[in-house]
């Protein structure tokens, strides 16, 4: 098995590119990067994305959605069933891994880096799943028009790009814009499961989402004090914070959601000594 490089951390590039040519005029939470396929990728779009490649009316870049664009999905799966979202799936390791292990749900894959969803047609063919499809697309226009209000059952972001700068948090992809367009999207009871390594971007979901008033923590309080995560990074001094005495009282941080597979993403945040923080929260 050959190793996948992680993704890179978007934010190192000092600088990031304008979004001027993008019709969607908030900033966006990617930098553009080379889309070239190559080897066994191009080998498996030539040969599969004709079936699992969602083809998206553009309005001007390649990533966005023709607003009048509307997702059927049992059109596109072939059958009515449950609906998950990945949002910014990267290699497709924890969707295809989730695909296989629940062939009564559909999933969506959601990413604008194509050798990203060239990967996860590689891994569609290898596991044999018919129950998975991918679009290229700028999350926020799919979740404002592409996906139909109440169709989706469950929504995942998983590590998003952290965008450490200051300066660059407005790039964040979860904020309160877009906790409404996740609320816009999941049915009543449908669940938000979120993950990153970044406690900063941790506490900023974790705020975003006790504000919204579409939200509930599933895990209200659970594991603040000394041994939560977020304790544990001030009292290590970790992510090159300094050590501090600092507490979490307030917690609410999900168990590690067993349906989530190790990327190679993760795998390098546990080299690099960065914790996991998970969050669960269901739509009102
Ligand atoms: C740090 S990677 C994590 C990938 C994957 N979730 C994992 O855990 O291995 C973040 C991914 O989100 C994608 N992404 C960032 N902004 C996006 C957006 N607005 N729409 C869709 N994908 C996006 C990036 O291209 C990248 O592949």
């Amino acid at each position: 098995m050959t190793t996948e490089p992680a993704l890179p951390v978007t934010d190192a590039a000092e600088d990031v590119q304008g979004t001027e040519t993008h019709h969607f005029r908030a900033p966006v939470s990617f930098v553009r990067r080379g889309s070239r396929l190559q080897g066994r990728r191009q080998q498996a779009w030539d040969e599969l994305s004709d079936v699992f490649v969602i083809d998206v009316p553009r309005v001007q870049a390649d990533t966005s959605v023709d607003p009048d664009y509307v997702f059927d999905a049992e059109a596109a799966f072939g059958r009515q069933a449950p609906l998950v979202v990945e949002i910014g799936s990267g290699l497709g390791e924890a969707v295809t891994h989730a695909a296989e292990q629940n062939p009564d749900k559909n999933f969506l894959a959601v990413e604008v880096y194509l050798p990203g969803l060239a990967q996860t047609l590689q891994r569609i063919g290898q596991k044999n799943l018919t129950n998975v499809r991918v679009v290229q697309a700028n999350a926020p226009e799919v979740l404002t028009t592409m996906l139909p209000a109440g169709s989706v059952d469950e929504l995942w972001v998983f590590f998003p790009d952290p965008w450490h700068k200051t300066r660059h948090h407005k790039r964040r992809m979860v904020k309160d814009s877009f906790a409404e367009l996740a609320a816009r999207v999941l049915v009543p009871g449908g669940l938000w499961r979120l993950a990153t390594d970044w406690s900063d971007y941790a506490v900023q979901m974790r705020e975003v989402l006790d504000a919204s008033p579409h939200f509930e923590n599933l895990h209200p309080g659970e594991r603040a004090g000394a041994d939560g995560p977020l304790t544990q990074v001030y009292a290590q001094g970790l992510e090159g914070k300094e050590a501090s005495n600092d507490v979490d009282t307030r917690g609410g941080w999900a168990p590690r959601f067993e349906g989530r597979i190790l990327t190679s993403f993760e795998n390098k945040a546990h080299q690099a000594n960065r914790l996991i923080f998970d969050l669960t929260y269901r739509k009102a």
